[in-house]
């Protein structure tokens, strides 16, 4: 067999492989469509193509994967050069770094998350904000304070799941940016949790995407946040549980829902 034969089967099998996950693509704030963070950007980078600067974080998840719950605790700081590659991916995907732009919303108004083809029909959906007390762009992630604005898990009389619904929602979330919310530079992050492999330790995949979005308004809350690194526990009811019997009750994970 030839070496090139065997390196195309290799990547062959990595991409059948990858096609079952997805990311946030774009995101539509106050009516307005702007492209998020591609993969393909990655290529771009490494072959020193231009790309477009987005709103969307920059992220490594080549494979389309996820955060598995035995990185939720893992925290590094950013301190040395290596900066890039030690990282708390759980913040904001894997070695994620801040965008360097960010899209507009009012307060009140709505930020629809536009997402690649979903496979995964069993999970939650979650939205989170920080205020970055400043520029986002220059903000250490490892120091933002993360409110939960938006929560869903299962609707207990169809037994659909909040992912499930996105799916039939053109693979779209939308979220409500709360009234009341200070203005400021925010970043939001927007994750799916897919539970179909829940029922194993470790079995859940976490899909957070963070976007840069201003918000804009009269509101004066300034909630208090939580640590991406404290959100979640392996052992969470709503995280290690066996999805399928039919739900009667769901612990939806991480910290309380803020609504204003
Ligand atoms: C943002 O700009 C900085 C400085 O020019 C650059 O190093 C970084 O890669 C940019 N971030 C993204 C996500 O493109
Ligand atoms: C569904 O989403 C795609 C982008 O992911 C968009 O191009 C298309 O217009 C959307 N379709 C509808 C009916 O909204
Ligand atoms: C459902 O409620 C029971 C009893 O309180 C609890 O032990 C269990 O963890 C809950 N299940 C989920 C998936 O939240």
């Amino acid at each position: 067999m030839s070496k090139a034969f065997t390196i195309a089967t290799v990547l062959g099998a990595l991409v059948s492989t990858t096609l079952g996950h997805g990311y946030v693509a774009g995101i539509k704030a106050n009516g307005v469509y702007t492209e998020g963070w591609q993969v393909s950007y990655w290529y771009d980078i490494v072959n020193k193509a231009p790309y477009p600067q987005s709103p969307g974080w920059y992220e490594e998840a080549l494979d389309l994967g996820f955060i598995q719950p035995s990185a939720y605790h893992v925290v590094h700081t950013f301190t040395c050069v290596d900066a890039m590659h030690r990282t708390s991916d759980i913040i904001c995907h894997k070695n994620a770094v801040n965008a360097n732009v960010s899209a507009t919303v009012p307060a009140g108004g709505s930020v629809e998350f536009y997402w690649t083809t979903w496979p995964h029909t069993i999970g939650p959906v979650l939205t989170y904000v920080a205020n970055c007390g400043g520029d986002c762009k220059l903000v250490n992630k490892a120091t933002l304070k993360w409110v939960k604005i938006d929560e869903s898990g299962i609707d207990f009389t169809t037994q659909v799941w909040a992912s499930g619904a996105l799916i039939n929602n053109n693979n779209t979330w939308t979220t409500t940016v709360p009234k009341t919310l200070a203005p400021g530079h925010y970043v939001f992050r927007h994750e799916i949790i897919a539970l179909h492999g829940g029922g194993s330790l470790n079995g859940a995949q976490n899909y957070p995407f963070c976007t840069n979005i201003d918000v804009t308004g009269s509101g004066t809350a300034n909630p208090t946040g939580t640590l991406a690194t404290t959100f979640y526990k392996e052992t969470d009811p709503g995280i290690y549980f066996n999805p399928y019997v039919t739900m009667t009750n769901y612990t939806i994970p991480g910290p309380a829902l803020w609504t204003g």
